[in-house]
């Protein structure tokens, strides 16, 4: 199983969603690939915002070591599992999508926790510190219900 989670930058919740579920995978010993990119182009080679770097640590998660990349085609071939931070992120991942196949990877994260409301993890990117936070556990209680999903 190989997931990609994507926002926009790639410098805030998708690099947070790839940490987080990074850990839990390792925490569970399973074989699943987990990678974060972003729709945009303005981080390419950044790495994570220090503000959602400083609240991940606070957590106990560490995404320092991750670099921002854009989201290509060729990511459908390499993912199972395209999960979208917002409804932006989606639809411009969608209006990518060369068939069928491509579209049913594609998933609103959310989704997982709230099933059908297609909710959206807040950018945070403009906001204070609470975002941060909030963005936080928002990812962390999703993963867990992805991580429930993948053991059962
Ligand atoms: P992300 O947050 O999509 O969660 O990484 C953002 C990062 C940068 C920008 C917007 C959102 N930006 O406009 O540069």
């Amino acid at each position: 199983m190989r997931i990609l989670m994507v926002c926009l930058g790639n410098i805030c919740r998708s690099p947070l969603a790839h940490g987080i579920l990074r850990k839990k995978i390792r925490e569970f010993g399973l074989e699943i690939e987990v990678d974060s990119a972003g729709t945009s182009s303005y981080h390419i080679g950044d790495a994570p915002d220090s503000r959602m770097s400083e609240t991940a640590k606070k957590f106990g998660v560490f995404i320092d070591d991750l670099t921002a990349r854009q989201f290509v085609v060729s990511d459908f071939d390499r993912f199972d599992l395209i999960y979208a931070m917002d409804t932006s992120n989606y639809n411009n991942i969608i209006s990518l999508a060369r068939n069928d196949t491509d579209i049913s990877k594609v998933k609103l994260i959310l989704n997982e926790s709230h099933p059908d409301q297609d909710l959206s993890v807040p950018d945070p990117y403009y906001g204070g510190d609470q975002g941060f936070i909030d963005v936080y556990n928002l990812l962390d209680e999703t993963t867990d219900i992805i991580m429930k999903k993948m053991t059962n």
